[in-house]
Order: structure tokens, then sequence, then C-alpha cells
């Protein structure tokens, strides 16, 4: 685990007619990497980004981190494409519809890094077989489908699960993150933080980074 807060600005919050300029925007805001939401309508009520997002990401700015969350039932069919466009991180969902061991097993073995994230509905428990083998826990504190939500409270319970058992792996967290929910994630336990439309509503982004990492 990185001690230092790690920021992750959600490309999904930015001007998406000038994806360009706020995949700029994150990097000139000092952000630990950007946070790519990959949606598919059979997981969530909504459609977002694709490959071509990530690679023009990757394009953009190629020494920003791009760690790929893929809100998708089937994400073992797509991992080649997304590792090809320059996915660093592939984030799958607990909940999702395929043998989430191997596809994580996969992950590892295309050279990235894997993660295991949980919606707010499924039962920490689910995670115990995923955590010894991924690299990141994303707890999701709105329900996936759509930026600007409001943050639920209570799924932070799930950090002290992760953390008991392992006290090393990084906890992240997507969804309803701003200048005051992040301090009460900090204090759960968690060290990497999503935050989408709050920080690109902010006049200086830089700052409201800083900001939200010393919580
Ligand atoms: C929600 C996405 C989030 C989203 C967060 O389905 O996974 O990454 O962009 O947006 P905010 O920070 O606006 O809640
Ligand atoms: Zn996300």
């Amino acid at each position: 685990m990185n001690s230092k807060i790690q920021i992750l600005p959600s490309l999904l919050g930015a001007d998406l007619g000038d994806l360009r300029g706020g995949i700029r925007l994150a990097e000139q805001a000092g952000a630990d990497a950007l946070h790519i939401d990959i949606m598919d309508p059979h997981f969530v009520p909504n459609m977002s980004f694709g490959p071509s997002v990530v690679k023009l990401s990757r394009e953009t700015c190629p020494n920003l981190y791009r760690n790929v969350h893929l809100m998708m039932l089937r994400p073992d069919l797509y991992l080649k494409p997304f590792a090809e466009a320059g996915a660093q991180t592939i984030q799958i969902h607990v909940e999702a519809n395929c043998d989430v061991g191997n596809t994580l097993i996969r992950i590892r073995e295309l050279g990235l890094r894997p993660a295991i994230a949980i919606n707010p509905e499924t039962p920490v428990e689910r995670l115990k077989e995923f955590l010894g083998i991924v690299d990141e826990v994303l707890v999701m504190t709105v329900h996936p489908g759509f930026g600007a939500q409001q943050f639920i409270g209570e799924c932070l319970d799930k950090v002290k699960y992760i953390r008991d058992r392992q006290p090393q792996i990084d906890v992240m967290v997507d969804g309803g993150v701003n200048g005051e929910t992040a301090p009460l994630c900090i204090q759960a336990g968690v060290n990497m933080l999503v935050s989408g439309s709050y920080l690109y509503k902010q006049p200086d982004m830089a700052k409201a980074v800083e900001a939200m990492r010393h919580g």
C-alpha cells in the first residue's frame, strides 16, 4: 500500500466536449491517476466510454496513470482491448457474470494491476476469496452508473473488514467524494479517492486535489 493518499479525478465528470482538456487538467492538477469509467447497459442503466477513450488518455498524457473501472457484466471478454488501449489497473466487479477469480488472474497475466470493485448493496463477505489475489479494492459509495450522486456513508463500514484481512491492500472509494466526504473516507482507512463532478467543477483543481489529499 502506498501510504500517501492518492487522488483520481474521474473523467466522467469532465466536459465531454473536451475530453483531451479534461485529461490534461487532471495531469496539471497533480492527480495520481485518471479514473476512466467504462459502462455497459446490462450492468448499469447507462453507457459511457470504450477502449478508444483509454487510448486517447494514453496519447494525450502518456505519464498519467490509467485506472480503468469496468462496470460490465462480462469484463472477461474485453480485457485485451483495454490492455492494448493502455489500461494499467483494471477494476472488475464482484457482481460480474463471469469467473471473477480467473479474470483477475488473467488481468495480472496481461501485466496489469488487478482490482475488485463492490456495489453498495453487496455484502462485503463476497470479497473474501479475492482479497489475496488483488492489489486494490474499490468500494462503491454510490450505485454505479452516473456521476454527481449522493455519497452513501454506510459503505465505509466495508473498509474495516478489508483492512483487517489485508492491511497492505489499496482501498479506494468512488462516488459522491467531495471536500466534506473525503475526510470521512480517509478516517475509515481509505487511501485512494476517486472524485468526478466535484473536482471537475472546481475553479482550481490543483488546489482541490491538494486539499483532498490532506483530509
Ligand atoms: C459512478 C462512477 C464514478 C463517477 C463518480 O458510476 O463509477 O467513477 O464518475 O462521479 P462523482 O464523483 O461525481 O460521484
Ligand atoms: Zn468509477
